[in-house]
């Protein structure tokens, strides 16, 4: 469904990402896992097309993407960030967050649109016109990911979308993301430098060390412990 091949991404004296190769399958939930620093959010930015500046290429369903993407890619492919603080906007209410995507893409049925999401991220139709310092941390993620959804895409790529929660809501929304991909037969490419999360969500993992792939894995085989590079070794240590 979306795949990289030899994906490298320098910035002036970095050399974040070096030659990574990976595919997901539709309806696969990959993820990446790696230390801060190892490159995790690089790659997924430009497979969002939010960094143009990179050398490899990019695929969607088979077919190679511009580094500049078309406007349709975006009804395909969505991003959730890992602080839904900071990528709300403070003074937008969440009708106005969710119609903006509608508007841009010039899709009409708002209001039905925007029922249909908050109903799919389980948030009350009261929240409809609140800001986002009027919501939970937790909250403030679902409208994040109902934003993501409003296109009705068939990837999302998350970047580290529960590190930012109290860990007591962290499952809450690990659940709901798993049971939206169910439900909607979603792709999900997921960051992370959480080992359980990974476990919940993932069915295969790539683990990154300094900009590279050092181990792809599926992860019942992560999760026994079945591992062979150190660097994977030391992730799970870490989580132990
Ligand atoms: N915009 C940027 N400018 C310069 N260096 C960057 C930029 N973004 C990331 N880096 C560097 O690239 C490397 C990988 O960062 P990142 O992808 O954010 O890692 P991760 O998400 O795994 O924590 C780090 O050395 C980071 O400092
Ligand atoms: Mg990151």
């Amino acid at each position: 469904m979306i795949a990289t091949d030899n994906l490298h991404i320098r910035f002036k004296a970095v050399h974040a990402v070096k030659g990574v190769t990976f595919a997901v399958g539709k309806g696969e939930s990959f993820g990446l896992v790696g230390e801060s620093g190892s490159g995790k959010s690089t790659v997924l930015r430009a497979l969002a097309g939010l960094n143009r500046d990179y050398t490899g290429s990019i695929t969607l369903d088979g077919a190679p993407l511009p580094p500049d993407r078309p406007k349709g890619f975006f009804r395909r492919v969505q991003m959730v960030f890992q602080d839904p603080y900071g990528s709300l906007h403070p003074r937008h209410t969440v009708d106005r967050c969710l119609s903006e995507p509608l508007a841009i893409h010039a899709i009409a049925d708002t209001d039905r649109r925007i029922r249909k999401v908050l109903d799919e991220v389980a948030l009350p139709e009261r929240f409809r016109f609140r800001f986002p310092h009027q919501l939970s941390g937790g909250q403030r993620q679902r409208v994040a990911i109902a934003r993501a959804l409003i296109l009705e895409p068939e990837v999302l790529l998350l970047d580290e979308p529960t590190s930012a929660l109290d860990v007591s809501v962290q499952a809450e929304i690990l659940n709901l993301l798993a049971d939206l991909r169910g439900a909607l037969g979603l792709t999900f490419l997921l960051v992370t430098h959480n080992l359980p999360v990974v476990a919940h969500l993932c069915d295969r993992v790539a683990v990154m060390e300094d900009g590279q792939i050092v181990e792809l894995l599926a992860t019942d085989a992560f999760r026994e412990g079945r591992v062979s590079h150190p660097r994977t070794k030391a992730l799970l240590e870490a989580a132990a």
